[in-house]
């Protein structure tokens, strides 16, 4: 299979491209690739098991024998199974979101990522969303797309989440987690998060999923 077949989503913390990405998929039929759940799986075991956030070869090393499987839900959701265990929410929690970004930094965890996220590519194509999926691991993706939103928005939306998962907190300290996730993630070394030179950036401030994902797949059928 080769990368003509791949569809990245890229952008920060709270941009939408999960959702946007899996609608996609669900469109064309294709599978998807949710990247940064394995940078919160490597941060999940080192708060497990106590691993330092500054060893980078103790991380690459979890990271290079994460025991994952995903398997689709009843409602085509991925279910996550690490070492055999649910670990579906438990990763999705703001610590880990931060620890992941922390992890991420090195480049010998990114390394030990980067053939596990290429096996993902498999007929008929892939929908693959992350930081550096059209920069790095996909450079020759068929449709390359950069979310964009203002802090303050994605701030909003995560809280919207939080709610709904009967969880209540403030906008201005999400605000905070999400520039500090946003500085860590752009400023890194090692595939920093920015837009490939030919990818479609879109403003999502004043767009609905709907809107994005529709202006995603008539790019997308424009080049198939
Ligand atoms: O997309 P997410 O919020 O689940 O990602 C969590 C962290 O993982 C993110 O802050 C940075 C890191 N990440 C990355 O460096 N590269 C990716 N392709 C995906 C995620």
């Amino acid at each position: 299979m080769t990368e003509t077949s791949v569809i990245t989503v890229d952008g920060p913390a709270g941009s939408g491209k999960g959702t946007v990405a899996h609608q996609v998929a669900a469109e064309l039929g294709w599978h998807i690739l949710d990247s940064g759940a394995l940078y919160r799986l490597v941060a999940h075991q080192a708060i497990q098991k106590k691993v330092a956030l500054d060893d980078e070869k103790k991380l690459a090393e979890l990271a290079r024998n994460l025991d994952v499987v995903f398997v689709a839900g009843e409602e085509g959701e991925s279910i996550i199974l690490l070492e055999g265990e649910d670990v579906t929410y438990a990763i999705r929690t703001e610590e880990c979101g931060g620890v992941a970004s922390q992890v991420a930094v090195y480049p010998l965890v990114r390394e030990a990522l980067l053939d596990r996220q290429r096996d993902f590519l498999q007929e008929p194509g892939l929908v693959a969303d992350g930081r550096d999926m059209g920069t790095v691991v996909f450079p020759g993706a068929l449709v390359k797309v950069y979310l964009t939103a203002s802090a303050r928005v994605r701030a909003e939306r995560r809280q919207r989440q939080l709610k709904e998962q009967g969880v209540d907190v403030k906008v201005s300290g999400l605000v905070r987690d999400i520039e500090s996730r946003d500085a860590r993630d752009c400023g890194r070394r090692s595939a920093p998060l920015k837009a490939a030179e030919d990818a479609i950036v879109i403003d999502t401030d004043s767009l609905s999923i709907d809107e994005v994902v529709d202006q995603v797949l008539s790019v997308v059928k424009a080049r198939l």
